[in-house]
């Protein structure tokens, strides 16, 4: 979470008075605890209030986090709010429905025995890429260990698109991160410059399916064969984890010949956001990994459970039960049938935007909506009198967000607007999206000059 910190950026400008004026007539400071305790009301009242200024979350078309839940699945997490997950003695059915989530994660990602499915459930995908990345690399540690070598210089191999999870990863378990660049017209890893990258110390290659760049799926099947050709020559056995935050609750409803997950035996673990297109409020994530031999024994604890050992593996302790319970409310109610509807109808106003989009004149599509209901587009090359972040700035007035941003290493020069499609954003919303586009541009196209850059934007991380 952001990090108070002296070296941080200044106190923003609304936060300089220090008192807080309330409408009672009374003065509360704003940095500070008040030594006097408040009427709930008038406590609820204050924040409320500032809330308001935060945006519209359903016209957030930055965020893959999901925006929207049916009644239903209010009413379910607020009867589960005082739940702590860990609690599995007092809780017994979060934990069962938990164990049951899992079961049919498994069993939609094809592993090969659901029986013995292994995994557990996370705050989002951030924590099952830590969880993910140690289990690689104790694997490596171990194996390394019995063929009496050194352990002590693990490296990962992934693309330089990487969401900044896997940064974290490297940085905070001390493995060298190794990225294929961009190139051209390629916007994420290829299984050549993977397999390239690799050598023994390698714990993993991380595939994604969808990069948060762009929404493309990453060739999983033609890392794993690189990587099997790899082990042919070199004789290296190097495992994939697939980063499916977003792409492994899309992919096999829409794309059932895909072959992406347990099907490949070079597949060790595949992680998911349940508050992505897994269509929970944040935050749930899912690490799943093919067999219990994946994931080394001593990375496990053991918890009190209906007095029994329940093994338990995570970052942290307590955490809140009720986005599991929403999940399995909504593996219950959508079923295969309905995710299949629901995400289908996405990517369906995710292509056709993108096609409009396209043919506004000027622009130019990266991607067209048709892996993950994601799109990324660009300025044509002969437009110089306003930027994507012009673009960004104008659709703002209209109170859309749409993230402008450049792209990384050897593509910088490359800045585009991405839009994420989810499910509470109707083909109705869509028009109206392209409506205001369309009205923005003639003012653009008068425009001498650009006025933001990327230098004048906030900063939009992926
Ligand atoms: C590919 C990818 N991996 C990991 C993450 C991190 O996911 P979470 O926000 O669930 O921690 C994201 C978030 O957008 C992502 O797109």
């Amino acid at each position: 979470m952001a990090l108070k910190h002296p070296k941080g950026p200044a106190q923003r400008k609304r936060d300089v008075a220090d008192t807080i004026f309330t409408s009672w007539g009374s003065e509360v400071p704003r940095h500070e605890l008040s030594s006097e305790e408040m009427d709930p009301l008038a406590a609820y009242q204050i924040v409320h209030d500032e809330l308001m200024l935060d945006g519209n979350s359903r016209l957030n078309l930055a965020t893959f986090v999901t925006t929207w839940m049916d009644p239903k699945a209010q009413e379910l997490m607020a009867e589960c709010f005082d739940k702590n997950m860990i609690d599995k003695d007092e809780y017994p059915q979060t934990a069962a429905m938990e164990m049951r989530c899992i079961r049919m994660l498994s069993h939609l990602w094809n592993a090969p025995d659901k029986d013995q499915s292994t995994g557990c459930s996370t705050t989002g995908s951030s924590e099952a890429a830590m969880l993910a990345g140690l289990a690689l690399k104790r694997r490596w540690q171990h194996k390394r260990k019995a063929e009496g070598k050194p352990a002590d210089n693990p490296n990962m191999v992934m693309g330089i698109n990487v969401q900044v999870c896997w940064d974290k990863f490297c940085n905070y378990w001390e493995v060298e991160m190794r990225q294929v660049p961009m190139e051209g017209d390629r916007y994420h890893i290829s299984a050549e410059e993977a397999a390239k990258l690799c050598d023994e110390n390698t714990i993993g290659v991380v595939a994604i399916l969808g990069s948060t760049f762009d929404g493309s799926y990453e060739p999983v099947m033609e890392i794993c064969e690189a990587l099997d050709d790899l082990q042919a020559k070199k004789g290296l056995d190097i495992p994939v984890h697939v980063d499916g935050a977003s792409g492994a609750m899309v992919a096999p409803f829409l794309d059932p010949d895909l072959v992406w997950d347990f099907r490949l035996p070079r597949v060790a673990s595949i992680n998911t956001s349940g508050h992505k297109y897994g269509l929970v409020y944040p935050g749930v994530g899912w690490i799943i990994w093919r067999d219990a031999d994946a994931l080394p024994e001593d990375l496990i604890f053991w918890v009190n459970y209906l007095g029994d050992n329940m093994p338990t593996f995570a970052l942290n302790f307590s955490r809140p039960g009720a986005q599991v319970a929403a999940q399995y409310y909504v593996f219950l109610h959508l079923g295969f049938a309905g995710y299949k509807r629901v995400h289908g109808y996405s990517r369906k106003v995710a292509t056709n935007l993108a096609k409009h989009i396209g043919e506004l004149g000027p622009f130019e599509l990266l991607t067209k909506g048709d892996e993950l209901p994601v799109f990324a587009f660009k300025l044509k090359d002969d437009i110089k009198n306003y930027t994507v972040f012009d673009v960004s700035r104008a659709l703002r007035e209209h109170s859309w967000l749409v993230p402008a941003y450049t792209f990384p290493k050897n593509r910088e020069d490359l800045a585009a607007l991405r839009v994420v499609i989810r499910h509470d954003f109707n083909a109705d919303m869509s028009e109206m999206l392209l409506e205001d586009l369309k009205s923005e541009l003639p003012r653009l196209e008068k425009q001498p000059a650009p006025v933001h850059d990327s230098t004048t934007s906030s900063a939009f991380h992926h």
